[in-house]
């Protein structure tokens, strides 16, 4: 499975990319607007730093709108990919670029079905929204395991890119469905590396080797 950071924040992507568990990065307008800085400047910092897909979000609801921004986003640079909402005219500009060889990542994604519209748009990533879905007393979950089993039982190429991820447990049963990425907050990847028995643990190993060294040095004297 590959890990995304859902952020625009280059101090965070380069903390944990620095660690090799970064595959890809997921950006929107509100992470955007987070940011000081061009919109473009700040994309093409996290493309030069991760390697992997970095998914940049259009604001246009026309269809005109969109294939324009879609074509201006993908010049940026070749890991670029364009993120296209789920409407109508959105469905249209997905086609019409995903055409044109851009790769669309269709997002606001809240139902299997929306997920399969994208798809046969050509979306390159469907992205489910789980934890807003989880907020609305609806289980986000469920989204994904119909989309995966769609996935699978059409060998659809659309990749499932679980999004709006909100503790380290919605990353674990994401992976055990099957879904191709998982996107998240930075502090989630970092909670995924936490275990309080990892930190008592390497007290213990820490104390025992000093311990050990002091008596060593004791008998030596
Ligand atoms: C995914 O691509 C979205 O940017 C994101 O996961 C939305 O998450 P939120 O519900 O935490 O805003």
């Amino acid at each position: 499975m590959k890990l995304f950071l859902d952020t625009a924040n280059l101090a965070q992507i380069k903390k944990l990319n620095q660690m090799g568990v970064v595959d890809g990065i997921t950006t929107n307008p509100t992470l955007v607007a987070k940011e000081p800085g061009e919109f473009e400047e700040i994309i093409a910092a996290i493309c030069k730093e991760v390697k992997g897909d970095v998914s940049a979000e259009v604001v246009s609801t026309n269809f005109e709108g969109m294939v324009s921004e879609a074509k201006h986003l993908s010049t940026i640079a070749p890991n670029v990919v364009v993120k296209i909402p789920i409407i109508p005219e959105g469905l249209r500009a997905t086609k019409a670029v995903s055409g044109m060889g851009i790769r669309v990542n269709m997002t606001l994604i809240f139902s299997a079905n929306q997920g399969l519209l994208a798809a046969k748009a050509g979306a390159s990533f469907v992205s489910p929204f789980i934890g807003r879905l989880d907020d609305i007393g609806q289980r986000g979950m469920e989204v994904i395991e119909d989309l995966v089993k769609i996935r699978d039982n059409y060998k659809l190429k659309t990749e499932v890119l679980v999004g709006s991820i909100r503790h380290p447990q919605h990353v674990l049963e994401a992976a055990k469905i099957g879904a191709d990425i998982a996107t998240m907050p930075a502090e989630v990847m970092e909670k995924m590396m936490q275990h309080p028995l990892t930190d008592s643990g390497l007290k213990r190993f820490l104390d025992d080797w000093e311990k050990a060294k002091r008596a060593k040095a004791s008998i030596t004297v």
